[in-house]
């Protein structure tokens, strides 16, 4: 019942013609970046002969792990076009070109145009994939490290483009508000914990949704927390001014660790919150199991969430993410549960869902019924109870 209100909600305020628009056009752009890419890389000589995306990682002078980054994008560019011929030796993929690469027709100038015209907000997310493009080769040659800094807050030059592709990107912050919505409708008071809340998006859109419902007063208490010191003082300073009488605390929790050696005790929470977060545990199962002991008997786990639409579905912003080694590497892989790092499919959410043992698992909205008025629905909230 929930779900159909949630979903029919979503149809009609949240995806507007706008966000459906903008997200088709990132799509588009996404394809115009990565067919750039494989030019400049001279992918036409490279695989003239079958190549596995390590080889190519090492033929570019690449670090190790950028076989997960390549890999991501001829797969992509398989989806997309028919120019690349895949083959399977014991178990390694292997690429080669077999046709002329696509003559792009649509020129990322008319995109940016486009995009424009949806709202000068949306012209974030197409500067986060060129900012990608451009830093393509420094970052897996030169300085492998430059992203994980960006993502961690440790690169000043860069704070800014991150916090507005995570936050005023509204193809970004609609994770938030999908988040703050299910969490009102799903959970009644109590104490929440936040994981990952990075720069924001999570607590921020949730205060404001209740504020706006006058019924602030059912945040007992909100932990906060992050691997980022940055992330959390930044954050605090903003929530503090604007949330004065909410009982928020601000924490180190790294989801890698089990909860209850972080000072968070069992059975202790109500809610754990994450926006585009928990796809970052590396064994996502033990994490699953971490904050089952975590919540109280009854209590809920709710992840608003980037989910991969089909098991090898590349997200636009992937094409900078993947350049960060801890984006590449975190993620244990599991040829069941999840095939890809990062970002799980909803199938593969439901699976380690029951296998950590929760009850009630569902996938916010209802993305079948979605599909044929967003077709580039990328956004869910995956929850279940303890
Ligand atoms: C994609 S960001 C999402 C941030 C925020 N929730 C939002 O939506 O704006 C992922 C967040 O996870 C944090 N993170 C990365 N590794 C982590 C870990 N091992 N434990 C806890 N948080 C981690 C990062 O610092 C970052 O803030």
């Amino acid at each position: 019942m929930a779900q159909k209100w949630y979903t029919e909600w979503c149809k009609n305020e949240l995806f507007t013609n706008e966000l459906v628009q903008a997200a088709r056009l990132l799509q588009a752009a996404l394809n115009w970046h990565l067919v750039n890419l494989y030019r400049r890389l001279n992918f036409s000589d490279l695989l003239s002969e079958p190549k596995s995306p390590g080889e190519l990682a090492e033929s570019l002078q690449f670090t190790d792990s950028a076989a997960i980054t390549i890999d991501a994008m001829l797969e992509r560019l398989f989806s997309q076009y028919s120019f690349l011929e895949k083959s399977a030796v014991n178990g390694a993929t292997r690429f080669r070109e077999s046709d002329n690469p696509p003559e792009i027709t649509h020129n990322l100038d008319d995109i940016r145009a486009s995009m424009s015209e949806l709202g000068q907000d949306y012209l974030t997310t197409l500067e986060f994939l060129q900012f990608g493009d451009d830093k393509f080769e420094y970052a897996l040659r030169e300085d492998p490290e430059f992203l994980d800094r960006i993502l961690s807050g440790r690169e000043a030059e860069w704070e800014e483009l991150w916090f507005r592709a995570t936050n005023t990107d509204p193809l970004q912050n609609v994770h938030g508000i999908m988040g703050a919505v299910a969490i009102d409708k799903l959970f009644d008071s109590g104490a929440i914990l936040e994981i990952g809340g990075g720069t924001g998006n999570g607590i921020r859109n949730l205060f404001s949704h209740l504020s706006d419902k006058n019924e602030l007063d059912r945040v007992r208490q909100y932990i906060f927390t992050d691997i980022s010191q940055k992330f959390i003082m930044s954050t605090r300073r903003e929530i503090r001014a604007d949330y004065p009488d909410v009982d928020t605390e601000w924490r180190f929790v790294d989801l890698n660790v089990p909860i209850n050696q972080q000072k968070i005790g069992d059975g202790s929470i109500d809610l754990i919150y994450a926006v585009n977060a928990a796809h970052v545990a590396k064994d996502i199962i033990a994490f699953l199991r971490s904050c089952r002991k975590t919540l109280r008997p009854g209590g809920r786990v709710l992840f608003a969430e980037r989910i991969r639409l089909t098991e090898k579905d590349m997200a636009p912003r992937e094409l900078a993410l993947n350049l960060s080694i801890y984006h590449r590497t975190a993620a244990l892989r599991n040829d069941k549960h999840r095939p890809m790092h990062c970002y799980l499919s909803p199938k593969n959410w439901l699976n380690v869902l029951d296998q950590a043992g929760y009850g009630n698992a569902e996938i916010w909205p209802d993305l079948d019924a979605l599909n044929d008025y967003f077709p580039d629905q990328y956004a869910a909230v995956i929850t279940a109870v303890a």
